[in-house]
């Protein structure tokens, strides 16, 4: 490849931009995708970016083969725009990478989720599962030292690519290597489940990048930590870097925050005041507490739901009064955790609803079908909404909800979000184990006067909007060059 036609800015994902289906005739049907990534890339009008993400499907993958080296704007497919190489990795390595190590052993480890006494079990599965993390991360590096002109800037994102900034740097140690880590980092001691090795690995895979950053200094410290503990590597808390082997990766805090003018346009379209009547029609007159979530055994949602129970039992004028909207879509049904999970959200909403429904009044409205639209009709519509995740890198729920709110809405937040810190002055904390502490919260958030929620509800979506997804990317390539 010539190097005028090698990309200057490249990202890296598990998953891109835009998604495939198949239909029975063969023909492929593009999807485009949105999120912090997506509207942040939007920034760059340098024209040399390119995306590097995983085929996630089979209609993916036939996309990915169909396209020269995967490039899929050129191989005729719509990409808005944007260069696009989807790689076509084995399944069977792909599945490996992503639901073995990628969405078990790193998630659960970063969201402490693990059942101890049973979990994990570095076994001989496990060894081949991270075998197969390597060959994926090494899929990627490969890709991105192709595609890169000399001296090019990489984001390397996610905890799926944990170890391609280093593997990466081997190739070329030209680039400008950043790394951006969307979730939370365990705390030392729990990191300390992973085998030596492989707790090595993902430090320095890490520590390939020239920076790292996350979304709050706690995610950052912790990282930091690790490093201390388990490489014996030089940390400058003052700074923010961590040095290792003669080099130095700084960190960095980025907490992204809502798309303001996307969400506020979105959110008065037809067909979020289509479902808004809809759902005004179901609650009645009731006041409302929304959730809205991936069915995800961080979000909490299982002691959300009892937290609900508690507030209807000990606080029985709560009864006809109030309807508890959550939203709750599917996600990781591969995996049987998630399954598992996904059956005792809907056991207990059951329960709620036997429990105190009556010919005039359901408690609980559970909705398991993912709708974008339905979704910013509640935030619109709610008098609180509960936020109550186990751990979470940010939770942009959080940030959503205050920006399109009509009347105010009153936060309750887990104090182990990402996004507490910077809203903590106006929500309503919890601890996400605490089911009696969060029932009396919706309590309060329930009977918060109108007038002090818009007042907290305007200072929240200030909050929530002060780093823009644009300027979020923008400002981690800017230091990323500095
Ligand atoms: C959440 C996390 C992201 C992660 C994504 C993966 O949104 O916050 O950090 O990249 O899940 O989800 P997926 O559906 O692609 O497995």
């Amino acid at each position: 490849m010539a190097d005028h036609t090698r990309a200057r800015v490249l990202v890296a994902s598990n998953r891109g931009p835009v998604s495939f289906s198949s239909a029975p005739d063969g023909s492929l049907t593009l999807k485009r995708g949105g999120g912090g990534l997506v509207s942040g890339l939007s920034a760059i009008e340098d024209p040399n970016t390119v995306w590097v993400c995983a085929a996630l499907g089979e209609a993916d993958r036939e996309a990915a083969r169909r396209s020269p080296q995967g490039r899929l704007d050129q191989g005729g497919f719509d990409v808005g725009g944007q260069a696009v190489r989807m790689l076509d990795i084995d399944p069977e390595v792909f599945d490996r990478a992503y639901n073995g190590v990628a969405n078990s052993t790193l998630w659960f480890l970063h969201h402490l989720l693990y059942d101890t006494p049973t979990a994990p079990v570095f076994d001989a599965t496990a060894a081949e599962q991270w075998s197969a993390f390597e060959a994926y991360n090494r899929a990627f590096a490969e890709a991105l030292a192709a595609e890169a002109a000399p001296g090019a800037a990489v984001l390397v994102q996610d905890y799926h690519l944990t170890l391609a900034p280093a593997l990466l740097r081997e190739l070329r140690p030209d680039l400008r290597i950043g790394y951006f880590l969307h979730i939370p980092w365990a705390p030392v001691d729990y990191f300390g489940l992973l085998p030596d090795a492989l707790a090595a690995a993902v430090l320095t895979g890490v520590l390939g990048a020239d920076r790292a950053g996350f979304h709050t200094r706690r995610w950052a410290e912790a990282f930091a930590d690790c490093c201390e503990r388990v490489l014996d590597a030089k940390v400058d808390r003052a700074e923010l870097s961590v040095s290792y082997q003669g080099r130095t990766t700084r960190l960095g805090v980025h907490a992204l925050g809502a798309d303001a003018d996307f969400l506020r346009e979105r959110a008065h379209r037809a067909d979020v005041e289509e479902r808004l009547a809809t759902l005004r029609e179901a609650v009645g007159g009731c006041r409302t507490i929304v959730r809205v979530d991936r069915t995800e055994l961080s979000k909490n949602i299982v002691r959300g739901l009892l937290a609900y129970r508690h507030l209807l039992r000990s606080r029985p004028e709560w009864r006809g009064r109030v309807v508890h909207i959550a939203f709750a879509y599917p996600s990781r049904q591969d995996l049987a955790e998630y399954r598992a999970y996904t059956a005792a959200v809907r056991r207990i909403s059951q329960e709620i609803t036997e429990e105190f429904a009556t010919d005039s009044w359901q408690p609980l409205i559970l909705q398991v079908e993912d709708d974008f639209a339905r979704s910013l009709a509640a935030y619109r519509l709610a008098d609180v909404a509960l936020v109550n995740p186990i751990r979470d890198g940010m939770n942009l729920v959080a940030k959503e909800v205050p920006v399109v709110s009509d009347a105010g809405c009153a936060l309750v937040l887990s104090r182990e979000a990402g996004a507490y810190p910077e809203l903590a002055e106006d929500a309503l904390g919890i601890n996400p184990y605490d089911v009696v502490g969060t029932a009396e919260a919706l309590h309060r958030a329930l009977t918060m006067p109108a007038a002090e929620r818009r007042e907290r509800t305007e200072r929240l979506a200030t909050a929530a909007t002060a780093l823009s997804p644009q300027q979020w990317f923008l400002a981690q390539l800017a230091e990323l060059s500095a």
